[in-house]
């Protein structure tokens, strides 16, 4: 035990910790939800307020799991019950939400690696034909061989450890990806197409849909309702409520400046979603104008993006290539942090080696994989959920941890640390080396009083109330 505890992996500093955390934060959140919401949403109108939310609500969310996961030097199973003996149970949630997220998060992976090989093998056009998608996501053993590669990459990563593993890999993919995002982002503006009506659409006019603010029969309730989406995209994209920021905050040294790094972690993020945006609503605009647009979900990158590279020519499958090599970055960097904070929680709770708890982990999230894939095969079913929305094994998964769990940690973490054990708590390990906290009154009431409130009206409307 004793070994183990000398033996805590840590981030070499504070690039490392903030590249790993925004590699966890930055993925197919970032690429596929957070333009089409924006998109729905009225464009610079969605973006002016997920900023605000981003720096109050999130960065205060954000700043409580770092720092927890700092103070306590513990993983996520273990955490809360060093921050207050009797909410140990909290750690039970937060480690059963990644174990739900990771194996579907695999198979997705999966998905985006048969799309990325079968563009750099020059087959673009076969991924647009009717029904390529359908099929493949059914089919019996493809689906579970590539996600067997993906999780395989993460397993290699995560057991690596965090300084030769996760740090060292985030280090090379994230900016790679920022590198990848910029240069389509700037390509897309320069689209032009001329459609079968001879409307001609170009890529400026749908980055102006996209980033200007648009009032239009603007209602009390439709601002609501985008605060909410803005709310909900924000938890998800920043990869909070799961235990993975108590995880990396554990493995972060005591003199990184800690509210300077969740600001960077912020920025980033913010900054990869807003360029998928300038690539994404562009692009899809040209070719498909505004009915292109209202595409929501993972289909949107696995079935509309094709269409459009493949109209493109030679140039369109480089495009594609290089498009699903950056979804591949960015999903890996996110599922290693999913398999690292299961994965830290077992090295904590049990004293397992590293190398025991990432084996014992990827087997058993493995299994769970392998339901989610048949799920699209020999147990494929149509569930319509509280939420009103129709899907089949992995979208109950998601829409259990994302649209229940989650927010139930995060009210719970607001009433843990605004009430029980008081904001103070946090807001010492953040000044520990006499740092000065300029946003501590903001802190302070956001996780008394903001925070618990947005979340609970978040856990209503996921379960169909409101
Ligand atoms: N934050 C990630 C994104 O924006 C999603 C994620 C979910 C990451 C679960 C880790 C774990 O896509």
């Amino acid at each position: 035990m004793e070994n183990e505890k000398k033996e805590r992996n840590s981030f070499t500093g504070s690039l490392g910790f903030v590249l790993a955390a925004a590699g966890s934060a930055v993925g197919l959140g970032n690429i596929w939800r957070f333009p089409y919401c924006a998109a729905k949403d009225g464009g610079g109108l969605f973006l002016l307020v997920y900023l605000v939310f981003a720096l109050t609500f999130g960065f205060a969310l954000l700043i409580t799991e770092v720092a927890t996961g700092r103070k306590t030097q513990q993983g996520p199973l273990t955490a809360y019950k060093f921050i207050n003996p009797k909410w140990g149970w909290l750690g039970i949630f937060s480690f059963v939400v990644p174990f739900i997220i990771y194996p579907y998060y695999c198979v997705i992976g999966g998905w985006v690696i048969k799309y990325m090989i079968t563009y750099i093998i020059g087959k673009g056009s076969i991924a647009v034909q009717d029904g390529f998608f359908g099929s493949f996501i059914a089919g019996s053993w493809q689906p579970i061989v590539f996600t067997l590669i993906f999780a395989g990459a993460c397993f290699y990563i995560v057991y690596r450890g965090v300084e030769k593993g996760i740090e060292k890999y985030s280090k090379i993919l994230m900016p790679i990806l920022a590198i990848i995002v910029v240069f389509i982002a700037f390509y897309a503006l320069f689209l032009k197409f001329t459609d079968a009506d001879g409307v001609t659409r170009t890529g400026l006019q749908g980055a102006k849909i996209y980033l200007v603010p648009s009032f239009k029969g603007l209602t009390v309730r439709g601002f609501l309702r985008i605060c909410l989406d803005a709310i909900g995209q924000l938890f998800y994209s920043l990869s909070i409520a799961m235990g993975i920021m108590i995880a990396y905050g554990s493995y972060m040294k005591k003199d990184v400046k800690l509210e300077k790094s969740v600001n960077q972690i912020i920025a980033f993020d913010t900054g990869i979603a807003v360029l998928a945006g300038l690539m994404i609503i562009p692009t899809v605009f040209v070719f498909s104008g505004m009915d292109g647009l209202k595409t929501a979900g993972p289909s949107l990158i696995f079935v509309a993006l094709p269409k459009i590279f493949n109209s493109l020519g030679i140039f369109g499958y480089i495009l594609g290539a290089l498009f699903f090599i950056m979804v591949l970055f960015a999903a890996l960097t996110s599922a290693v942090s999913i398999l690292e904070a299961i994965t830290a929680s077992l090295i904590d709770k049990f004293n397992w080696s590293r190398k025991k708890s990432v084996l014992v982990m990827s087997a058993a999230t493995f299994v769970v994989s392998l339901i989610v894939c048949l799920g699209y095969n020999i147990w494929y079913f149509d569930l319509t959920l509280p939420n009103g929305s129709v899907g089949q094994i992995l979208d109950v998964l998601d829409y259990l941890s994302n649209n229940i769990l989650m927010p139930l940690i995060g009210i719970l973490t607001c009433i843990l640390v605004g009430w029980v054990c008081k904001p103070q708590t946090i807001i010492d390990e953040i000044t520990l080396n006499g740092e000065k906290f300029g946003r501590k009154w903001l802190y302070t009431a956001m996780i008394k009083f903001v925070a618990p409130v947005l979340l609970f009206v978040i856990l209503l409307t996921g379960l169909g109330i409101i």
